[in-house]
């Protein structure tokens, strides 16, 4: 069956479309029958088990929501909480994560259950140094296993929370790794257990890590920060369970959010330096400032080698920018994400630029751009090709539709290694987006160097070297990446968009 008929035998028919869709989801994805769909409002959904057998679904179908009114717009922009830091040696930093539900009151007078790290929204922003010895303790109050999994960061897989070292409700442990040196950069943490990763991280569990050098040529600049999410409330002000659309879509609610308010009135004086993550579980962000131009000076893993001037930056989901903006006049303007279309399934509304942030630029100091920035290692001649391939299945047997999102043509198996690689080798990775949606490319362990891309034949190279650890391919998109992993043992690589990587689009590669 193809994608047209797919979509117009299952969601094309309007509100009707979504029920069945729905109805259908829950019933194809209960193999053993025991689950019961709650056709009037949310909470007891459709539970399901799914692919491999080990994985859980939870679907309520499509209720309504809160006005996007419900939140005040308007208010400064707040700094993120940092977490102090409780080591009392040098070159160290210790402190202690719970996850745990709080109650939030994010509409007047309306509580909200969320899942939070130390009660914040978004979660604490650890700042530490390269060289610095790292000690996070982390209480598990969930009522489910959870792990923390440090984005971006060179960290030793068994430190790294993947799926197979979760840590059990009501237990906890310390994660331990040292930052090495030309780490400096912006990264975050988010729970990686098998499966619930969507739903812990669409509860509010996400916070912000940034590694600072020493000798950072940017130290002029004024700093600020900028974290966006995503949030759904229901009419109750409460987070309802994914809908079918968001577990083929990927997840985006009515609010979009920057530090957890929404439309802050950000101050720039002068020229500053904004750090940007984009935390959402599926939204992709054209971020502009209409009226000025953003120099961007570093991507996922810290500095480019020279800045770089653009009117827009797409900011897939998992990526963050640094970018200075400002040349000192006042001015009155906004952060905007602008349409993007990503290709999503189904009748979908659709895509229109978005108000972020206010922007409001006032009279201060203007440090001059460096012209360079720092050397990035192009890591040598490869001496291995691996080739990964992402792709979807769509079906429907006995009046059932069933979708699967694949790597390699198969749906993640936690017990299974897909791929090994040898220790400090580099690795050219052939990324092949075959399918008709965006898809954001993550691997764990490491930053890469994107080579170049191939899209309706056409070959583009890299224009500047730049390090990630998330890039987005267009359907049918081929993209090709140079990297080493530096410690031996188990790395995932998966799409970033949450619900896809949640139903198995995630593989895993073993390095020894
Ligand atoms: Cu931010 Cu495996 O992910
Ligand atoms: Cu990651
Ligand atoms: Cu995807």
């Amino acid at each position: 069956m193809d994608r047209r008929q797919f979509l117009t035998t299952s969601i094309g028919a309007g509100a009707l479309g979504y029920f069945s869709l729905n109805a259908a989801w829950a019933a194809a994805m209960d193999h053993s029958a025991h689950g019961s769909m709650d056709h009037s409002g949310h909470g007891s959904a459709g539970t399901a088990s799914h692919g491999a057998g080990a994985m859980t679904l939870k679907t309520v179908p499509d209720m309504p929501l809160l006005p996007v009114t419900a939140l005040a717009a308007g208010r400064a922009h707040v700094a993120l909480s940092k977490l102090a830091n409780t080591a009392t040696a040098v070159n160290r930093f210790e402190a202690t994560l719970t996850a745990a539900e709080h109650q939030v009151e994010l509409v007047a007078g309306q509580k909200t259950p969320m899942w939070l790290y130390n009660g914040q929204v978004p979660g604490p922003l650890i700042e530490a140094y390269e060289g610095d010895e790292v000690a996070i303790r982390f209480v598990n109050k969930l009522t489910q296993a959870s792990t923390i999994h440090w984005h971006g960061l060179p960290v030793p897989p068994e430190e790294d929370g993947n799926p197979q070292d979760a840590v059990p409700a009501g237990a906890e442990r310390v994660y331990r790794f040292k930052l090495p040196k030309d780490s400096a950069g912006t990264y975050w943490y988010h729970p990686h257990p098998h499966g619930d990763t969507p739903e812990q991280v669409y509860r509010g569990l996400a916070g912000l890590f940034i590694v600072r050098s020493k000798n950072d040529p940017l130290r002029a600049f004024a700093e600020q920060h900028l974290v966006i999410s995503d949030l759904k409330l229901d009419a109750q002000a409460l987070i309802p369970d994914n809908t079918a659309n968001d577990w083929m879509n990927g997840r985006e609610g009515q609010f979009v959010l920057v530090n957890g308010q929404r439309e802050p009135v950000v101050t720039i004086a002068g020229r500053q330096r904004l750090r940007i993550w984009n935390a959402c579980s599926a939204r992709y962000l054209q971020l502009a400032i209409p009226g000025q131009k953003l120099t961007l000076v570093g991507t996922d893993g810290g500095l480019l080698e020279k800045p770089v001037v653009h009117e827009q930056i797409l900011l897939v989901p998992g990526q963050r920018i640094e970018v200075l903006v400002g040349d000192g006049k006042a001015a009155q303007l906004a952060l905007k994400a602008l349409a993007y279309n990503r290709e999503k399934m189904g009748n979908v509304e659709p895509e229109v630029d978005r108000v972020l942030a206010r922007v409001n630029f006032v009279a201060g100091a203007v440090p001059a751009i460096p012209a360079q920035l720092r050397k990035i290692n192009d890591l040598g001649r490869a001496t291995a090709l691996k080739k990964v391939e992402f792709s979807e299945t769509m079906s429907m047997e006995n009046g059932v539709h069933t979708m699967a999102f694949l790597v390699n043509g198969k749906v993640y198996d936690m017990d299974r290694i897909d791929m090994t690689s040898k220790l400090n080798e580099v690795e050219i990775w052939e990324i092949f987006n075959n399918s008709h949606m965006d898809h954001p490319f993550h691997i764990h362990g490491t930053q890469f160097l994107v080579l170049d891309s191939k899209l309706d034949g056409k070959r583009q190279n890299a224009k500047y070297r730049a390090l990630h650890d998330t890039i987005n391919l267009r359907p049918y998109e081929t993209v090709r990446i140079k990297m080493v992993q530096h410690d031996k043992g188990l790395r995932m690589f998966h799409c970033h968009i949450l619900e896809h990587e949640g139903q198995g689009m995630m593989a895993q590669v073993l390095v020894k």
